[in-house]
């Protein structure tokens, strides 16, 4: 087993930046507990109140590094990883993270009971915390597999699956599905699905509050078109109040978050976490108090990505790599446009390493004083 990685020896210790004086970006701000749903967790160990959702192309190790520095307790997941890639791939490409990228479930896709345990396994040698079966993908390549959403239709396989996962594992073992699929698409077929799957103490269930359809329309479409359906969640919470259940779909800002946590255990957050990463900034004030939240200033992260970018340009990958998933982290502050700019054309080139990120900070800082100072020179013209 080897979790050491390139770059596990960045530093996550809030490192004083030269700009943190710039505090206009943070969004660190005085903030009150969220209300939270009046019942023990079922499990200690399980899964936290809010997530990241797995999301192919966008969770990787670097982006997950970069939300670990935002928020120390939320639980972030990989990008599915299919049973095949981990059995007879590079396993250290498709397994390795850094330590501090923890809590760590890994997401896998598969339908074949044997070979899910054995990756299981797998995972909880490699040190995750959790390992999650994706049912909820609707994608061609991962329907002519056999696994993903149309595992909504083969709740027994999923059981299956479920129990073989968790006679291989102590680490909890978790499902991500949809609300329906198809026509199979009534609260009663989803409550079908889930207490046959519970049947085998499946440690919980992230619903997406969407159904999928199968044929007709593409993974994105199925992200966008069909109605989200909150309450058929909420629902479930309450006609099963044993059961961890998470809600996913559509959720943007903490208003939603807190609303949701009033229904359900967990809130799970993919494209509104990747647009707008800094909204964790306040997610271990508000959820984790008393865990030792992380508390930095954005400029801090900042500051520990490029020497990050760095550690894994030295270890021989390209900066662009790691920038990508920086470009939204100033998403909404007056001069991002160029921090968005300087990131995507100067990082992609030959030699470039963690200084794009520190160039292009300064030009952002540079900007936002510049914006500042002429909404200041307005305001005292307008005065007079
Ligand atoms: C680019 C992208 C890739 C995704 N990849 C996965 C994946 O690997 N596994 C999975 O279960 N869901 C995947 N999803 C779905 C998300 O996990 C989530 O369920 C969905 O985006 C709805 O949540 P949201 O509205 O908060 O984005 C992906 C979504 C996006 C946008």
């Amino acid at each position: 087993m080897s979790t050491v990685s390139t770059v596990s020896t960045v530093s996550t210790v809030s490192t004083v930046s030269t700009v943190s004086t710039v505090s206009t970006v943070s969004t660190v701000s005085t903030v009150s507990t969220a209300t939270r749903l009046d019942h023990d967790s079922p499990r200690e160990h399980i899964p936290r109140p809010i997530s990241v959702a797995p999301m192919m192309d966008r969770t990787d190790r670097h982006y997950r590094y970069m939300l670990r520095l935002i928020s120390r307790h939320t639980l972030l997941y990989t990008e599915m990883v299919t049973t095949g890639a981990i059995l007879f791939g590079d396993q250290n490409r498709h397994l390795d993270f850094s330590a501090e990228e923890g809590p760590l479930s890994l997401q896998l896709g598969g339908d074949d009971p044997v070979a899910l345990a054995e990756c299981a396994h797998i995972a909880e040698e490699w040190g995750y915390d959790e390992v999650n079966l994706n049912v909820g993908c609707p994608s061609d390549r991962v329907q002519s597999g056999r696994f993903g959403a149309c595992l909504m239709l083969r709740p027994e396989r999923v059981a299956e699956a479920v129990r073989a996962m968790k006679s291989a594992v102590k680490i909890p073992v978790t499902v991500k599905h949809r609300i329906g699929v198809d026509d199979v698409d009534r609260y009663e077929d989803m409550l079908r699905f889930v207490d046959i799957v519970s049947e085998e103490e499946c440690d919980g269930f992230s619903v997406h509050a969407r159904k999928a359809w199968l044929s007709g329309l593409s993974p994105k479409e199925n992200r966008n078109i069909p109605p989200l359906r909150y309450e058929e969640i909420y629902r479930l919470k309450r006609e099963r109040p044993h059961l961890f259940i998470e809600i996913n779909g559509g959720i943007k800002t903490w208003d939603e978050i807190d609303d949701h946590l009033k229904h359900v255990d967990a809130v799970m957050l993919g494209r509104g976490a990747y647009s707008n990463p800094r909204l964790f900034m306040e997610a271990d004030q508000r959820l984790f108090p008393s865990e030792n939240p992380a508390q930095r200033e954005i400029a801090d992260v900042i500051s520990a990505m490029a020497d990050y970018t760095d550690q894994w340009v030295e270890g021989g990958g390209r900066a662009h790599h790691v920038t990508r998933h920086l470009v939204h982290l100033l998403s909404g502050v007056p001069g991002n446009k160029y921090w968005r700019r300087l990131l995507s054309e100067e990082a992609i080139k030959k030699g470039a390493n963690g200084d794009v990120v520190r160039r292009a900070w300064q030009g952002t800082i540079e900007r936002m004083k510049h914006i500042e100072e002429r909404a200041r020179l307005f305001a005292l013209k307008s005065s007079n």
